[in-house]
């Protein structure tokens, strides 16, 4: 069975008391996951290793970075590479944030070499998609994901995309409070695997992870999971309280 993951994006949030705070309370709640389930911390880049560090006796949690550059190394200030991600032995890399894209002018092009430097360095991207308010309002979001999917993905091997981690998260869901509806959820998430069957055949397209994220919360995580093409989610706000994402862990499929 594929992965049913919750994975944390903490996106540019907490002091490092404050991180070792939430860590350290989300592991006390020992909550067991099976073998197809993971919980995933998406940290900001200066707390990568004590994360690890913090979440290190439990089975099945991970840290990811947030990003990475496209270079495997030299003259480019501030940035940070797949390899030296790849150097800390952490497992995934969140690519192509909706505010990457839009705050840092992230394309399709630019995401499919962040794409291979993680691949090339033994790193799991967890690829973001999803569509405006704006696309879907006029109905076009379909078309709009396949294009992101095909322009940063497809050049990739069937073995590449074989256990692949994609997260669709609608733009007008994101930070909003306003929840794609666990059917909404369900139907991008059938488009997205039906793209790949296309391209990479049932077989691979069963084995992708499709995360659903914008608003998922304690309260709704449980709905939203139980739909059969949703694989867990990638989760904000809800990610920074203790008893809120521990919830959710805990309302992933088993
Ligand atoms: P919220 O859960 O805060 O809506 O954020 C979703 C998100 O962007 C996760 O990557």
């Amino acid at each position: 069975m594929r992965k049913q993951i919750a994975a944390a994006n903490w996106k540019m949030n907490l002091t490092v008391e404050q991180a070792i705070t939430l860590l350290d309370e989300i592991v006390s709640k020992n909550i067991k996951l099976s073998e197809n389930q993971e919980a995933v911390f998406g940290v900001p880049f200066p707390y990568l290793l004590l994360a690890k560090d913090r979440i290190s006796d439990n089975k099945n949690y991970f840290v990811a970075a947030q990003n990475c550059y496209t270079k495997e190394s030299g003259a480019f200030t501030g940035e940070v590479s797949a390899a030296m991600l790849s150097s800390l032995d952490i497992k995934y890399v969140i690519v192509g944030h909706s505010e990457r894209r839009e705050y840092f002018s992230e394309d399709n092009q630019t995401l499919s070499l962040k794409v291979d430097a993680c691949l090339k360095n033994n790193l799991k991207p967890i690829f973001c998609c999803g569509e405006s308010l704006e696309i879907r309002e006029a109905g076009t979001q379909n078309d709009y994901v396949e294009t992101q999917l095909k322009e940063s993905l497809f050049h990739l091997d069937p073995s590449a995309i074989k256990d692949f981690v994609i997260a669709y998260e609608p733009i007008w869901a994101i930070g909003t409070g306003k929840t794609a509806t666990a059917d909404q959820a369900q139907e991008m998430h059938a488009h997205i695997r039906n793209v790949l069957e296309k391209k990479y055949g049932n077989e691979i397209a069963q084995s992708v992870s499709i995360l659903y994220g914008g608003s998922v919360k304690a309260n709704n995580a449980k709905e939203i999971f139980s739909k059969p093409d949703v694989d867990g989610g990638l989760v904000g706000g809800a990610s920074l309280n203790a008893t809120e994402f521990a919830e959710i862990i805990k309302s992933l499929k088993s």
